[in-house]
C-alpha cells in the first residue's frame, strides 16, 4: 500500500490486524482516523498538534473548544482521548490524546500505553477501521523514542485482540531514526 508522501517502511499481521511503519506527515494519511498527540487544554501547539490545525482547518479546533465547554471542562485528563472532526483533512476523523511528559523520576509508561489502548478503543467507538499514530510523547514531551516505539507497538498489539478495533494500524514516523526504532520493535515484539 503506498501514502501519500510517505516512504514505506514495514508491515506485520497480528491476529487479523494490519501494522505498518511509513516515513511520512500524518496529516496526509489517507486513514479513518489520524491521532494527534495533544495536550490537554486542546487548544493546539506545536509538532503534530500544530500541523494537524494547521492542515485541517479551524473546524477541529471549533470542535475542541465545544468538548472543553461541554464534557471536558478541565481539560482532556493524561492517557485519555476524544474524537472530533478532521475538518479537510483526508481522514473522517481526529482523535487527540494526551501523552505523559517523560520523567526521569517517575514511570510514567501506564499513561504512556493509555494514550494508546484509550485511542483504539474511540476509533473502535466510531467504527474506525484503519487508524494511524504519531510517536506520542517522543517529541516536545522527551520520551526516548526506542521505549516510546516498544510502549506503542506492545500496547497496540494487545489492543489488536479487541474485535471492535480497526484492521489497519499505521505508525507514521517524522524521522529515520523513529523510523528504524519502530521497525525494529515491529519486527521482534512478542504476540
Ligand atoms: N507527522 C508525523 N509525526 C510528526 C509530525 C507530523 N506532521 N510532526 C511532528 N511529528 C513527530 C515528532 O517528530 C515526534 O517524533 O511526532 C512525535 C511526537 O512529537 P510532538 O508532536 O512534539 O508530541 P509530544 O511529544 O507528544 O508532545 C505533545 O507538544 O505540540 C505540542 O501541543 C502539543 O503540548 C503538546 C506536546
Amino acid at each position: 500500500m503506498t501514502v501519500a508522501g510517505s516512504q514505506n517502511g514495514t508491515s506485520r499481521s497480528v491476529n487479523g490486524v494490519r501494522f505498518e511503519t511509513v516515513l511520512g506527515d500524518i496529516t496526509e494519511q489517507r486513514v479513518d482516523a489520524i491521532v494527534n498527540a495533544a495536550n490537554s487544554s486542546l487548544m493546539g501547539g506545536g509538532g503534530v498538534d500544530g500541523a494537524i490545525h494547521r492542515a485541517g482547518g479551524p473546524d477541529i479546533l471549533a470542535a475542541c473548544r465545544v468538548l472543553r465547554e461541554t464534557r471536558l471542562p478541565a481539560g482532556l485528563p493524561t492517557g485519555d482521548a476524544v474524537v472530533t472532526t478532521a475538518g479537510r483533512l483526508p481522514a473522517r476523523h481526529v482523535i487527540h490524546t494526551v501523552g505523559p511528559v517523560w520523567s526521569r523520576r517517575e514511570d510514567r509508561t501506564p499513561l504512556l500505553r493509555s494514550a494508546y489502548s484509550r485511542s483504539l478503543e474511540v476509533a473502535g467507538e466510531v467504527g474506525a477501521a484503519s487508524i494511524a499514530f504519531p510517536a506520542i510523547s517522543a517529541g516536545v514531551y522527551g520520551w526516548p523514542m526506542n521505549d516510546a516505539a516498544r510502549v506503542a507497538v506492545a500496547t497496540c498489539f494487545e489492543g489488536a485482540r479487541d474485535v471492535a478495533g480497526p484492521e489497519l494500524v499505521r505508525f507514521v514516523l517524522f524521522s529515520p531514526d523513529a523510523l528504524a526504532a519502530f521497525d525494529r520493535e515491529l519486527a521482534s515484539a512478542a504476540v
